[in-house]
């Protein structure tokens, strides 16, 4: 049996602009270590707002269980942490088990992609080893590591990203559209070096797409989501299952 990192029930998260809004529903998903997961859904569906909330950078408005064990040990109740404002209990868990990759990719303009990828590490105050460059060479950016990230094409741009998400260890990666900027041809192989590196690292992805065709290359395990209008109709609700 393998342990479970997310157990999430009846976890809901509402965006209201004036009378119109988004109410996002997650009845019940568990993700278990070492699964590839896939948020997969139209622009708007929610995506965003379940990695912010599982990056543990967003307060759900309800949760009945927000449970993380990211490493199986004692899970922590995320939600206990939120309602007692343990914001520094929050940040230990998403510094030390979680990278999150964005869209853009992220990276301090003014610093050299060795500084960017070396960020997370500092921030543990972990030791100058070769993980760094064994990282970088297995995402083919080593010849990159002293420039600044805008001299770095798109796809390079997001291996460095890639590689600052990784570079401290985590067990979680969260990576939300990282390749959706990108060509196809290029995004696939960005993909699948990623997917070769996390499975021997015995890593949990969790990634959000829009791109059917994408996810099911990948062999990812698809959340399944469905969205309408509710009550009255002025709420689009949007709910993830597992
Ligand atoms: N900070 C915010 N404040 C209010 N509404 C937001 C905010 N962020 C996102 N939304 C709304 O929440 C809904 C879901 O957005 P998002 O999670 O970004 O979807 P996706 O990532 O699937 O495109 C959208 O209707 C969006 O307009
Ligand atoms: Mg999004």
């Amino acid at each position: 049996m393998t342990s479970i990192v997310y157990s999430l029930r009846n976890v809901v998260k509402e965006r209201l602009v004036e009378n119109a809004g988004f109410r996002l529903k997650v009845p019940s998903i568990d993700i278990h270590a070492g699964e590839n997961i896939a948020l997969v859904g139209h622009s708007g569906c929610g995506k965003s707002t379940l990695m912010d909330i599982l990056a543990l950078v967003l307060h759900p408005d309800k949760a009945d269980r927000f449970l993380i064990d990211p490493v199986d040990g004692e899970a922590d109740d995320i939600d206990d942490f939120w309602r007692r404002k343990k914001r520094n209990r929050l940040s230990r868990i998403r510094k030390q088990h979680i990278g999150y990759v964005l869209q853009s990719g992220g990276l301090l303009p003014y610093l050299s992609v060795r500084e960017n990828i070396e960020l997370p590490r500092k921030l543990l105050k972990l030791p100058d080893d070769d993980s760094i460059n064994s990282i970088s060479r297995v995402l083919g950016i080593h010849r990159q590591l002293d420039k600044l990230p805008g001299l770095l094409s798109a796809g390079e741009r997001q291996r460095a990203a890639f590689a600052r998400a990784l570079s401290h260890r985590p067990s979680i990666l969260l990576a939300d559209e990282p390749t959706a900027a990108l060509d196809p041809i290029t995004a696939r192989k960005i993909m699948a070096v990623v997917m070769e590196l996390i499975k021997g690292l015995k890593i949990t992805l969790i990634t959000a797409s829009h791109d059917w065709a994408h996810v099911y290359r990948m062999d990812l395990r698809v959340l399944r989501q469905e969205a309408g209008p509710a009550e009255d109709g002025r709420i689009y609700e949007s709910t993830f299952r597992d």
